[in-house]
């Protein structure tokens, strides 16, 4: 089963996408963690290009094709082969991550959006999505609460990161069969606990 956590920055996805690694592996589980961009030798040095605050000029396009070219490294080196031996693969991001920020958040026409996506993760699509929806408020009280430095791609602008949010949940409206839409500002336990009542109603059916 291919499983992806998506959200803002600070939304707890990859706080629930390790809970649910270890429950897995705790039930003795065949499961692997894997997030976005990065997962591979390659991906992780496209991950420091795309993520170093000197790299002011890239375009919008190339931020995009740089997301895309991780992803197909990290789908045909570590996602498929593991689905192929029957592991759990759990994903922190995918390319709704993309169509979210780099499409709805930024100037990638929707076309070309959905284009290579599609090449990127030749035609592998998750069984389901978890979407950990939270304020922008409530983000950048964590943000203050750690003390967190801006990388990056998180130095952009409030209404970049509005039009993330909706984005997202237009997304997880279109796919209303793979995606799960899970309130973010709720406990950590409460929104673990939501998420393993639906991959267990996943495995039983
Ligand atoms: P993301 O992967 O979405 O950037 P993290 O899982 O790293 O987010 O969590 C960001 C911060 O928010 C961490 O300090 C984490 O402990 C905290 N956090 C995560 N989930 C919750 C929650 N449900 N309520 C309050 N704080 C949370
Ligand atoms: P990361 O530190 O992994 O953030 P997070 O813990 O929130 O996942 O950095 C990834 C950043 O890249 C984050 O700001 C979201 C952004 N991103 C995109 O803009 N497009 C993408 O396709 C992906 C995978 C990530």
């Amino acid at each position: 089963m291919f499983i992806t956590f998506e959200g803002i920055d600070l939304s707890g996805k990859s706080t629930q996408a390790e809970l649910l690694y270890i429950r897995l592996k705790k039930k003795n589980k065949k499961v692997i963690f894997v997030r976005e961009p990065g997962g591979t030798v390659i991906s992780e040095k496209i991950r420091k290009i795309l993520l170093d605050r000197k790299n002011k000029n890239m375009l919008a396009l190339t931020e995009f094709l740089l997301f895309s070219a991780s992803r197909h490294q990290l789908t045909e080196e570590i996602i498929k082969p593991h689905l192929k031996k029957g592991y759990y693969v759990i994903c922190d991001r995918y390319f709704d991550s993309s169509t979210a920020y780099q499409g709805y958040g930024g100037e990638v026409k929707p076309d070309i959006i959905n284009r290579i996506n599609k090449i990127a993760i030749s035609s592998l699509n998750p069984d389901i999505s978890f979407l950990i929806d939270v304020s922008l408020e409530e983000t950048i009280k964590r943000r203050k609460k750690l003390r967190k430095v801006h990388d990056r791609m998180e130095a952009k602008t409030r209404i970049y990161y509005k039009k993330v949010i909706s984005g997202y949940r237009e997304i997880a409206k279109i796919d209303r069969k793979r995606y799960v839409v899970i309130n973010g500002n709720k406990s950590i336990e409460e929104i673990h606990n939501n998420i393993i009542t639906k991959i267990e109603n996943l495995t039983i059916k």
